[in-house]
């Protein structure tokens, strides 16, 4: 399969925001603890949105970015494992709200926080069947819905929130990139129904887990492509914690301004995370066509990735 490029980003954030202020009014934690472990200040929380209202307003804008005609789409890929219903799904309300044409295929993937970068792979894998050149790959998430608003250890970690990216295949370079999973059930699991239906966390199981496998995806990637670190402006990680992702940065001896950072405003907002941190580089133009983003990330399942794709 070719390599993946860009072509649009978007992203879209709930109006509320949640502050860490906010949240030491519900639970005994605070501002100081909140920054210092997990790098995080404030996260935006639905009020009156819905996940599919995100999905939709950062598709629409990726869209728009991209200037792709809506005929030349052939799929549309939503990433979440917080849909608003277990069916229609949200790939299918997005293409209904964007006016895609039939041809293009709909469906929801949950591979928790590494689902955008397996939607990517997936899209990939459908592009290169032939057919129509775009995808729409989106990530998008509710998590406030989903957490135990009790527990100081895990509710302060998620945000919700959405991004967005328009994709074809890159004739010019091969794809480098790498996916996998290992079932677990302890580090972090969320039940659809019953009186504990909200995440239950093992934070610092995820932590050494999380670490250990974004470097090996990262350094096994990096030696795919026969690049170096320091060939790459910037490492686009899962935003679950600036601990997490500076110590991926240690053990791959690079730089802070390599590693993208935007954890501070928005919390983990899972699937969503990669696209939104995608489409602020975009937005503030700290990417040139045709540059390499190193993308990173691990999820609950678990499941892992990394991949380079070309803006
Ligand atoms: N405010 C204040 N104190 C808190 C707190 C909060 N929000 N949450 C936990 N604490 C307390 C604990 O109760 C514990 O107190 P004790 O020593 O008296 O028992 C102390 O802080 C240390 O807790 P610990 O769990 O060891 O902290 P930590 O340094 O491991 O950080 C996480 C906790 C959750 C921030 C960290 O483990 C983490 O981010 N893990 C990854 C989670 C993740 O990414 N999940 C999503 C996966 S995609």
């Amino acid at each position: 399969m070719n390599g993946i490029q860009i072509m649009g980003t978007g992203a879209a954030v709930p109006s509320r925001i949640m502050t860490n202020f906010d949240w030491a009014k519900i639970v005994d934690t605070n501002d100081e603890w909140i920054q210092s472990r997990s790098g995080i200040a404030q996260r935006y929380f639905c009020e009156n949105e819905s996940n599919t209202d995100l999905a939709i307003q950062a598709a629409k804008q990726a869209l728009e970015r991209s200037e792709v005609d809506k005929e030349d789409i052939g799929l549309v890929i939503v990433a979440t494992f917080t849909p608003d219903c277990a069916t229609p799904s949200m790939a299918c309300l997005v293409h209904e709200a964007l006016g895609l044409p039939q041809h293009a295929v709909a469906f929801d993937l949950n591979a928790a926080c590494s689902g955008f970068l397996y939607a990517m792979n997936t899209a990939g894998a459908i592009l290169a069947q032939g057919g129509k050149p775009y995808a729409l790959v989106v990530g998008s998430e509710k998590i406030s819905g989903k957490i135990n608003w009790q527990d100081r250890s895990s509710c302060i970690l998620f945000g919700d929130g959405a991004g967005a990216a328009v994709i074809r295949l890159n004739l010019e370079e091969q794809f480098v990139g790498k996916w996998g999973s290992v079932g677990n059930k302890e580090a972090l699991y969320c039940p659809y129904e019953g009186e504990e239906a909200y995440l239950h966390m093992d934070g610092q199981l995820i932590f050494k887990q999380a670490v250990r496998m974004m470097t090996e995806y990262a350094t096994e990637t990096l030696a795919a492509a026969d690049l170096k670190l320091e060939d790459l402006r910037y490492v686009v990680c899962h935003q679950a914690n600036k601990r997490i992702i500076q110590s991926v940065m240690r053990h791959l001896d690079g730089k802070e301004e390599q590693f993208y950072m935007n954890i501070q405003k928005y919390g983990n907002t899972s699937a969503a995370s990669i696209p939104i941190a995608l489409n602020e580089l975009w937005e503030e133009k700290k990417v040139a066509h045709g540059e390499k983003i190193l993308c990173v990330s691990f999820g609950a399942g678990f499941t892992f990735s990394a991949m380079l794709i070309t803006f």
